[in-house]
């Protein structure tokens, strides 16, 4: 029987992410979404997802230092970003720039897990170099150079602003980049996995993985949340516009998932940076409103908030553009990707499943003249 959606259908043996829809459990490589968002950060994420295990001191040291060199962009990449349309989307221009990247490649005919690895560091500083290049390219800014110090979050903070940002705002991002690193086979991870098991490049998988992420209905959502939270204004009108949006059966970003049937893990944590941005920043009606939608929501609807809810008035506390939310998901997704890229490779078969066939049968060809 076809499953919509391959809902509920196990579609692969992987060691990298467990998501315990029942119990709203997330665990990378064995550890717990809240012991990682607490005491760790994002750069030893990605060496655990990628190897299996947390890193020693120096290993950890080796990758944040490969990590660094590896942030510009190659020259023609950049240039080519300079001539496009200054009205592109940011995830169009990631997607586009991302497939780039490879043709400038050191090991771009190699596929062995060595270049793969090296192939994983670069796009994983490049990544967040097109996205804050690209919102300093359209405004007409100059686009600084990547700073060789500080993580991954702080240096992207700089890039995007040209200012050093603060501490609050680099650990906020830090552990934001944490929740979002992995999540199973979600639609954009599954999207790398299928092309990665034709053994095409990484680059290419990657590529497919950025324009599943893009959709509304995945990456997307938290740019639709910010906007409704932005529509909404005011506490006072949460709960008429969302009895409206009942009415007209539209869908309420941000809520709602394929596996978690109980809170998401990772909402806990955003849920309270949103609080603790809000008082710090003076701007908390955007947790107010979104604590009233949150309510409302579940008590009508008995839908709990999944990540892109609360990641979006964290984002916008942080000054991030919104059409930034989606491209900052796959700045953090990319280690996700790489993980199961690499896994993949590892014990590789060609993803092809069956279509049950609906259509006609036994038509007689006419040719054009007859039709
Ligand atoms: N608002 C209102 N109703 C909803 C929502 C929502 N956000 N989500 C699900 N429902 C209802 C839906 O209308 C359907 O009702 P009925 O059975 O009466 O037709 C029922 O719940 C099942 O929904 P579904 O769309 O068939 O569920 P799905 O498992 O195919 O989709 C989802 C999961 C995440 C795509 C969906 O909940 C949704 O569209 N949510 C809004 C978009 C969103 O927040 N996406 C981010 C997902 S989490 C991060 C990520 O993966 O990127």
């Amino acid at each position: 029987m076809v499953k919509a959606g391959l809902e509920d259908v196990v579609a692969s043996d992987s060691s990298i992410c467990n998501v315990d829809g029942k119990e709203g459990r997330l665990i990378y490589q064995g550890y717990d979404i809240h012991d990682l968002a607490q005491h760790s950060s994002f750069e030893e994420v990605v060496y655990l997802l990628w190897n299996g295990r947390l890193p020693t001191q120096t290993e950890f040291d080796t990758l944040c230092k490969d990590l660094k060199e590896n942030r510009a962009l190659p020259a023609a990449v950049l240039k080519m970003m300079r001539d496009f349309p200054k009205t592109a989307q940011p995830m169009e221009v990631l997607r586009t720039a991302a497939s780039m990247l490879s043709m400038y490649d050191a090991d771009d005919l190699e596929n062995d897990r060595a270049a793969n690895l090296r192939k994983a560091v670069r796009l994983t500083s490049q990544i967040p170099t097109i996205v804050a290049y690209w919102d300093c390219i359209r405004n007409g800014r100059p686009t600084p150079e990547p700073l060789t110090q500080g993580n991954l979050a702080a240096n992207f903070l700089y890039m995007l602003t040209g200012k050093k940002p603060d501490e609050l705002s680099v650990r906020s991002l830090d552990i934001a980049l944490i929740l979002h690193a992995d999540h199973e086979l979600n639609a954009s991870t599954f999207a790398a996995r299928v092309a990665a098991a034709t053994l095409t490049d990484m680059h290419s998988a990657i590529v497919a993985a950025i324009g599943a992420l893009k959709g509304p209905l995945h990456g997307g959502a938290n740019q639709e949340v910010i906007k409704m939270l932005l529509e909404i204004g005011e506490l006072s009108n949460a709960e008429p516009y969302l009895t409206r949006a009942f009415e007209e059966h539209k869908k309420i970003m941000g809520f709602g998932h394929r596996v978690y049937k109980t809170e998401d893990p990772r909402a806990w944590h955003l849920r309270k940076m949103s609080e603790e941005l809000g008082r710090l920043k003076g701007q908390l009606k955007w947790f107010e409103i979104s604590r009233a939608i949150e309510e409302k929501v579940f008590r009508e609807k008995h839908l709990y908030c999944n990540v892109d809810f609360y990641s979006a008035s964290v984002y916008y506390m942080l000054d991030i553009p919104i059409d930034l939310f989606t491209p900052i998901f796959a700045i953090s997704r990319m280690s996700g990707w790489a993980a199961h890229v690499l896994e993949q490779y590892s014990n590789n078969r060609l993803i092809r499943p069956r279509a049950e066939y609906t259509g006609p049968n036994n038509l007689q060809y006419q040719s054009l003249d007859k039709r």
